[in-house]
């Protein structure tokens, strides 16, 4: 097969949802008609569940499950599917992000009872503003949840969407009758014994035949019709360049748990979303049809076994075929690095690999090289981008607690947070270190994986910061910025790649600063370009 065929059959993608909206439930039907599990309740749920916050071993376990299904790759009709495993857990939503910088499109699953919730809106923004494709399941139709024009207007309204159904509910809850699939013109009814089974759809070009009323009822029927036909009035009609360009979101109605309008969505899904795309480097768009191989690190996961310290890093192949045993360039690094046992995932399985094609994902065991963000090429200066650390919610001070362990902690923390798990700030003044996460329990998990992984113990300060503010580099001959790092001195400090960050104590703090100080410009985002504005 040619390049050219091997990318075009390819379809690299991630599911997003809030927690609960039935995620890992889709996701297990899709492998099923991958033929990639044999039945439901395979897929082991790749969430802290609530209530566990605290329980040490559920987080172990759980990061043991999301190795393996941190890829999820299978075959379907003539497509290689490969899902990418997005956290539930809004305390890891920062991995999610880093996540959806190596998924070609999404989907995103929202409850039909609960609308758009907290989590979908923050999800689906970075979407946006990445123009990622995206197709909306809502999911849980046979159960009570909101009428579906509602709905839809919802998603428009909260996510900033611009909606077309490819599906309609026919009754909802107890009435649930089924779906009519606008994309194929089929019918398909629902009988809660489909959990296993492929239902089939009756064909239906002309919804005024009278054989509708004989499948589901005159009533319903006529309801049906007078939808589909405001349907047709109110949103604008399918178009794929629109739904790639991120302009334009399909909809579908089904129910993951009942294996309904499942394959509808997957058979609309191979057709419709992109093949692995073209991305943007420091210097050039790096066309994945480009024989030469490049790729990414979008993330790293460390080793289950405490005794071994190697870590898996996931790269994302963007160009050419990344093949064992050949030298790459760690552009960062400028250093030659060929790998001997690459890892490639199907199911749930990981296997050692030759050949790998743009839109897969290959794991390669690493003992400290890589970091997140970081760029393999075959010679080439080029480092792709967009990868950007947003400011964590919680800060503290983090404290050696034993003093004959000094180094064990710097090496653990540097690691966890090549890793990704938190944020490293070391303030200018007095090289103090100030962690800062997105959510509280990761203070936690670094705790406890740095005294069982390293051997070394912490404990922690507070702080008083509202947000880290990167600082854009300005001329250091500027009087405004020079009188800026002279005033809030005590507050500045560096990240992990030495950029200059502000910690702000404040929302008021930010505001003024801005306005005493307007050409020293300040960033919630790491990487500022993709933001334009400052905040
Ligand atoms: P998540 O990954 O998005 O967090 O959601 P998950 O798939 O774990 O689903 C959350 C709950 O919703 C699960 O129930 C699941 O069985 C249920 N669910 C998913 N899809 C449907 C559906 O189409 N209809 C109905 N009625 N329920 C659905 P749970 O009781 O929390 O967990 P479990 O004990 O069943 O695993």
């Amino acid at each position: 097969m040619s390049l050219t065929q091997e990318i075009n059959r390819r379809r690299t993608f991630g599911i997003i949802s809030h927690p609960d909206a039935g995620k890992t439930t889709l996701t297990e039907k899709l492998l099923l008609f991958g033929g990639a599990i044999q039945e439901a309740g395979a897929v082991k749920s790749n969430k802290i569940k609530k209530g566990a916050t605290s329980d040490f071993m559920e987080i172990e376990r759980q990061r043991g499950i999301s190795v393996a299904t941190s890829v999820l790759a299978f075959l379907y009709k003539d497509k290689k599917i490969n899902i990418l495993d997005t956290p539930g857990h809004k305390d890891f939503a920062e991995d999610t992000f880093r996540t959806l910088t190596a998924v070609d499109s999404v989907i995103v699953v929202i409850d039909v009872a609960k609308g758009v919730e907290e989590q979908t809106e923050k999800l689906v923004e970075v979407c946006r503003m990445r123009n990622i494709p995206m197709i909306v399941f809502i999911n849980k139709l046979d159960r009570e949840g909101k009428d579906a024009f509602d709905l839809l207007d919802e998603v428009e309204q909260k996510l900033g969407l611009k909606v077309v159904p490819l599906s309609f509910p026919i009754g909802m809850g107890y009435d649930f009758k089924g779906i009519y699939n606008i994309w194929e013109r089929k019918l398909n009814l629902f009988s809660d014994e489909s959990k296993q089974k492929v239902t089939k759809g009756i064909e239906f070009d002309d919804l005024n035949d009278p054989e509708l009323n004989e499948y589901i009822g005159e009533d319903a029927a006529d309801t049906l019709r007078e939808e589909l036909e405001l349907v047709e009035e109110v949103y604008p009609s399918f178009d794929q360049e629109a739904y790639q360009a991120g302009n334009l979101q399909p909809v579908f109605f089904g129910s993951a748990l009942n294996n309904f309008g499942v394959k509808e969505l997957l058979d609309c899904f191979i057709e419709i979303a992109p093949a692995p795309q073209s991305k943007m480097s420091d210097v050039r768009l790096v066309d994945s049809k480009e024989d030469k191989f490049t790729g990414f690190v979008f993330k790293i996961h460390a080793n289950m076994d405490p005794k071994h310290r190697d870590r898996l890093a996931f790269v994302k192949v963007v160009s050419g075929v990344f093949r064992r045993n050949t030298n790459y360039l760690h552009v960062k690094l400028g250093k030659k690095m060929k790998f001997s046992s690459p890892n490639a995932f199907f199911a749930e399985k990981k296997q050692i690999v030759d050949e790998s094609f743009p839109g897969d994902i290959v794991g390669l065991h690493d003992t400290g090289n890589f970091k997140i963000g970081d760029t393999l090429t075959e010679g080439e200066i080029l480092e792709f981008k967009g990868i950007p650390s947003f400011s964590p919610e919680h800060f503290r001070y983090v404290n050696n607690a034993d003093p004959m362990k000094a180094k064990q902690l710097a090496k653990g923390l540097d690691q966890l947070m090549d890793e990704g798990v938190a944020q490293l700030f070391t303030l200018e003044l007095n090289g103090r270190k100030v962690i800062g996460t997105v959510g509280a329990l990761q203070f936690e998990v670094i705790q406890y994986r740095l005294e069982h992984e390293y051997g070394a113990s912490c404990n922690y300060e507070m702080v008083n910061v509202h947000k880290a503010c990167w600082v854009e580099p300005t001329d250091s001959n500027n009087d405004e910025f020079k009188e800026f790092k002279r005033v809030k001195q005590r507050f500045l400090a560096r990240d992990k790649r030495g950029q200059l960050v502000f910690l702000a104590d404040s929302a008021f703090t930010v505001q003024m600063t801005q306005q005493k100080y307007p050409s020293v410009k300040l960033h919630f985002v790491s990487e500022y370009e993709a933001t334009a504005s400052p905040v």
